[in-house]
């Protein structure tokens, strides 16, 4: 087993112990076990580099401004929330930096102890200061910026669509995440209920297989998504970039869709009726989405 962890880790560049936590989640048998440790983030080539959700942010601002004219957000003394912010708090440290009152998530596998880690203190939150130093100024010191984010930042252990917030946020953010919310319908009406009509949104959703594949979509549409999520586990709805729009509709939240990422060409697999019978090849080849506004 630990060698197949270590192979199937080098393909994925994980180490072994994130792949075997990966493969734990998808596995419909295999229980959950404990979570993240300080070490498997800080050795995680993903999650030790936390400058990239300002990369994220920038990127996708950047195709919000030529799509649709969208400003950049402004987090000076806004109340932001983050739906699944993942184990370091996601947008928390960035919105912080960037002058933001509060920062609110709810995210289902928060582990308090971990965000306070010193390990995490030094080797990620110290690198993340330094990075947004030079990107938007030396707003803060470390030592400000630390203590900030321990007495703003406040993080639920739920569903979001199980949590109360005391303030109507200002900002509401989410980073592949939408994906992998069961049901997703629930989310959307939370949305919907906390939202102000001039809350700013920006969420962003990956639609692909979560697979380094030839094409994001290998494998995805050879069966009904029942199936595929019973063989596979409860990692991804399987709902398409339609459906997200509908769910929005339906919620009377008015958003600007933008495809960010489209592939169709290297696309060789088979595609079941289930899939042909309800999706156009827009909503089958859209990888990437922003889902952003308010749109007037
Ligand atoms: C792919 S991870 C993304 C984490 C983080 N946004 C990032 O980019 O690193 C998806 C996250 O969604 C969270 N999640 C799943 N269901 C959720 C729900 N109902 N409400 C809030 N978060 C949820 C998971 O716990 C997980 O942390």
């Amino acid at each position: 087993m630990k060698r197949l962890m270590t192979k199937l880790g080098a393909m994925l560049d994980l180490t072994p112990r994130e792949t075997w936590r990966l493969a734990r989640g998808r596995l419909p048998l295999v229980p959950k076990g404990p979570g993240w440790t300080a070490n498997d983030l800080l050795n995680s080539v993903k999650h030790r580099h936390g400058i990239r959700f300002a990369e994220l942010l920038m990127r996708q601002e950047a195709i919000l401004t030529r799509e649709v004219g969208w400003e950049p957000l402004n987090f000076e003394d806004a109340n932001v929330v983050e739906i699944g912010c993942g184990p370091l708090a996601g947008y928390g440290p960035l919105a912080i930096f960037r002058g933001a009152r509060s920062f609110v998530s709810a995210e289902p596998e928060w582990d308090a102890d971990l965000f306070r880690d010193a390990s995490v203190a030094e080797r990620y939150f110290r690198v993340m200061h330094a990075d947004l130093r030079a990107l938007y100024g030396p707003r803060m010191s470390f030592d400000e910026f630390y203590n900030a984010l321990m007495d703003r930042i406040e993080v639920y252990p739920v569903g979001f669509e199980a949590a109360e917030f005391e303030t109507r946020p200002d900002i509401v953010l989410s980073q592949s995440c939408l994906e992998h919310v069961f049901p997703l319908e629930g989310t959307v009406r939370h949305l919907a209920k906390i939202q102000k009509p001039d809350t700013w949104f920006l969420h962003l959703v990956d639609f692909g297989n979560h697979r380094l594949s030839h094409n994001p979509f290998d494998g995805l549409y050879e069966r009904p998504p029942e199936d595929y999520i019973a063989e596979r586990g409860k990692a991804m709805n399987m709902l398409r970039v339609s459906d997200v729009q509908e769910l929005l509709e339906a919620s009377n939240i008015r958003a600007h869709v933008v495809p960010s990422r489209v592939i169709r060409e290297s696309f060789r697999g088979r595609i079941h009726p289930w899939w042909s019978g309800r999706y156009d090849d827009a909503a089958l080849y859209t990888q990437l989405a922003i889902v952003a506004g308010p749109a007037v």
